[in-house]
């Protein structure tokens, strides 16, 4: 422990700066939280999820993984959606990938990494079923780039395919599924236009009705 004094260090004077400035902070943090969106990004250390959309503690419900990917094997990204929306009722599901993901650049390329190659396999079904438009863009970084907006596109859906997301529009829930890239160079988002509402937006093979 000794050589993470400094992190404790910098807790501490995080605490009084924000008592210093606020002295109810921690107080109100106690109260059960209700964020409004559910944010779903990649892992990299560069992206500060809550700073870069303004939003506080106790307003963003957070999960990361590498490549910002949503599985529908993948039962923690499916246990994080699923309380996001039946209990906490968030409005925005926000699918966030980044231009210079290392995730994604590993995929493009045919050099083993180890196990994480299992969990990039996923983005490389996408390089092959988007052959064609890749292969259709000749500078190579924005062909990295272009893959980077289709994984997101592509998790964006695989959200909307679930049954949490499909049962929620079924009650009139409201929720809406987002697709962004950062873009670490500028800081600013890009909205990939790729927002999904309700059923009629998506594809009838993966429109699912609960029986009752
Ligand atoms: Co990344």
């Amino acid at each position: 422990m000794r050589e993470l004094n400094k992190l404790f260090e910098n807790n501490r004077d995080w605490v009084k700066e924000r008592l210093d400035q606020d002295p109810e902070y921690f107080e109100r943090q106690t109260t059960e939280q209700k964020p409004q969106y559910l944010w779903i990004g990649c892992s990299d250390s560069r992206i500060l999820a809550n700073q870069i959309i303004g939003l506080d503690a106790g307003e963003l419900f957070v999960h990361r993984n590498i490549a910002n990917l949503f599985l529908h094997t993948d039962f923690n990204s499916l246990s994080v959606l699923q309380y996001a929306v039946d209990f906490l009722k968030v409005r925005h599901v926000i699918i966030c990938g980044h231009y210079g993901c290392g995730g994604v650049k590993v995929a493009m390329e045919n050099e083993q990494h180890g196990l994480v190659d299992n969990w990039l396999r996923n983005i490389r079904d996408i390089c092959a079923r988007e052959k064609a438009e890749l292969d259709a863009i000749p500078d190579s970084t924005k062909r990295y780039e272009r893959l980077v907006e289709l994984n997101v596109i592509y998790q964006t859906l695989n959200v909307c395919h679930t049954t949490v997301v499909q049962n929620a529009w079924a009650r009139k829930q409201p929720i809406s599924v987002h697709g962004w890239v950062y873009d670490m160079r500028s800081g600013l988002l890009n909205d990939l236009d790729c927002c999904v509402s309700g059923i009629a937006q998506i594809e009838e093979t993966y429109r699912t009705k609960k029986l009752h």
